[in-house]
């Protein structure tokens, strides 16, 4: 969880909470908050909440609350891959019934529920759209990136990354 501390956040105002939840003996009212079994399965849940009122909001009123979230969460599920645990984001989520059963306040938004657990299995092939879809160089509309350049480029990120949440352990 102390991943979650090396995340940035807009303006650094750290405008979350997570709640970590054991699902032992809880597995009707988590089927019930969303009706997968390999949700109440899970051994961990953990319920990321924003906190709009403590979060950074830019001059045209965009909140950047969720923002904040997924990045602390990214860092947690990067950590939890380094460890050889599963997770996933989870949004489809009942928020009524995650908020009377963790008893979240108003003030307090669920945005997203992640489980972990050891994998029961291995994961299927990604599909991603292609570089070309994705990416565009210079601005909106422009032309090809050179692939090779963005593989290392990303290659080397990814190492950095993985490194830096190693030391944690
Ligand atoms: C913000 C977010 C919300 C998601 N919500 C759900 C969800 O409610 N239920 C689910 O089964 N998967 C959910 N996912 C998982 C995505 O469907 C999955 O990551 C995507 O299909 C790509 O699959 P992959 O991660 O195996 O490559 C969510 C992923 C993200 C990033």
């Amino acid at each position: 969880m102390s991943a979650a501390l090396f995340a940035p956040t807009a303006a650094n105002r750290q405008p979350f909470k997570l709640i970590v939840i054991h699902t032992e003996g809880k597995a009707e009212e988590i089927y019930r908050i969303y009706d997968r079994e390999w949700f109440s399965d899970a051994p961990i849940l953990i319920c990321a909440c924003g906190i709009p009122e403590l979060g950074w909001v830019r001059g045209d009123g965009k909140s950047y609350v969720d923002v904040d979230v997924a990045i602390v969460m990214d860092h947690i599920s990067l950590a939890a891959a380094d460890l050889g645990l599963g997770t996933c984001w989870v949004a489809s989520f009942d928020v009524e019934a995650a908020r009377e059963n963790f008893r979240i306040p108003p003030s307090a938004e669920p945005i997203v529920f992640m489980p972990l657990g050891y994998p029961a299995g291995t994961a299927g092939e990604k599909e991603r759209k292609t570089l070309d879809e994705l990416i565009s160089l210079e601005t909106w509309d422009a032309g090809r990136i050179n692939h090779l350049l963005l593989y290392h480029a990303y290659r080397h990120y990814v190492i950095r990354r993985l490194c830096n949440i190693s030391i944690i352990r």
